[in-house]
């Protein structure tokens, strides 16, 4: 005879939404963009929108742009669900819940590993700073949707005018009935102390505040890169060694504009930025001697200067250290 069953309760412990979460869970529609800054609160909601359809006995799948990303999220995720997990697969990032429904997590710079998958739900962490995004999301995660007319959710602080802002525009459309978009600051969360946002403003370039923790679209960020697509932005573990018989080629942006200098090195190849540094305050010469570093290091072979405003000193220092490998514009 079998054992009779007992119905059993678990309670698993997850924070209460803050106004904007509950906000955008209320008016959710198929696809939706959360154009949200720094801390507002982004992984955490998307920690529970996963969690809300895998109670309901549903696969859903996380995706966070990188590894090192997905590992932390992993670790969260599978401590909120220790007490109803049924078995979990470290190695894949895969946790099965008493409930019947199944967790998959994923890291996009191996995409291609999730065909064949169904899932109800699919959340991407981060998405503005996915590589090659929109190829991701059309021939690898759309279709993992089709089978239950699954929703998604991209959550990320804004990069640039790439193709998490075309999902930001559908939902902002009113003929669009299949997506939503919301577009919140830092401060929405009533977590964050108002000081340190306060802090940040004054840290910061006025830009990159506003990016960070106003979640606004920025035409470039004061980047050089403007014939480069936006939507290529520095996966945080780029190594020389992934692109070493690949073109590099750099831009460097002297400091005008806002106090910083920044240098953006890209490869050609893979269409994607490997490495981007800012300088604060430090005299051109001891920025020219790290730029010199920084293109050695990943051996590219040209450099575009925007030197506007800088003295001719400085481009001459530039252009003999470099070799005949820069520009100035
Ligand atoms: N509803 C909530 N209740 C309590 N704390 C919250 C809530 N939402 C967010 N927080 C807290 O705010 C902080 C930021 O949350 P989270 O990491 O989810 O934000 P994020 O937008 O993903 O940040 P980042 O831009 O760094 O990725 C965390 O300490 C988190 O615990
Ligand atoms: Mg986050
Ligand atoms: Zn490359």
């Amino acid at each position: 005879m079998s054992a009779q069953l007992q119905p059993r309760r678990i309670e698993i412990e997850v924070p209460a939404l803050h106004p904007a979460q509950q906000q955008i869970v209320n008016e959710a529609r198929r696809f939706n963009v959360l154009a949200c800054g720094r801390r507002f609160g982004k992984s955490l909601l998307g920690i529970q929108l996963a969690l809300y359809m895998a109670l309901e006995g549903y696969p859903v799948a996380w995706f966070s742009p990188t590894y090192k990303m997905l590992a932390e999220i992993w670790r969260d995720m599978s401590n909120i669900v220790a007490p109803i997990t049924k078995r979990k697969d470290v190695q894949g990032h895969r946790i099965e819940l008493v409930t019947g429904g199944l967790i998959d997590m994923w890291s996009l710079d191996t995409a291609d590993s999730v065909r064949g998958r169904k899932y109800k739900r699919v959340v991407v962490d981060e998405a503005a700073m996915v590589p090659g995004f929109q190829n991701a999301w059309e021939a690898v995660i759309t279709p993992t949707l089709m089978d239950f007319v699954g929703d998604g959710f991209w959550l990320s602080t804004p990069r640039g005018m790439n193709f998490f802002k075309q999902g930001f525009n559908n939902g902002q459309d009113p003929l669009n009935k299949e997506w939503a978009s919301w577009q919140y600051p830092s401060s929405a969360n009533p977590f964050m102390p108002p000081t340190e946002i306060e802090f940040q403003r004054q840290s910061l370039p006025e830009l990159t505040f506003k990016q960070e923790y106003l979640a606004e679209f920025l035409q470039s960020e004061g980047a050089v890169f403007r014939n480069i697509e936006p939507n290529l932005i520095a996966p945080m573990d780029a190594r020389p060694e992934d692109h070493r018989d690949h073109r590099k080629v750099a831009g460097l942006d002297l400091a005008k504009k806002h106090d910083f200098s920044v240098l953006s090195i890209g490869c050609a190849d893979c269409k994607v930025e490997v490495a981007m540094e800012r300088f604060n305050q430090i005299e051109y010469k001891a920025q020219v001697s790290k730029v010199v570093r920084s293109l050695r290091l990943w051996e590219v072979e040209q450099i575009l200067v925007d030197a506007t405003g800088v003295g001719d000193a400085v481009i001459e220092l530039l252009e003999s250290e470099l070799y005949g490998k820069a520009r100035t514009v």
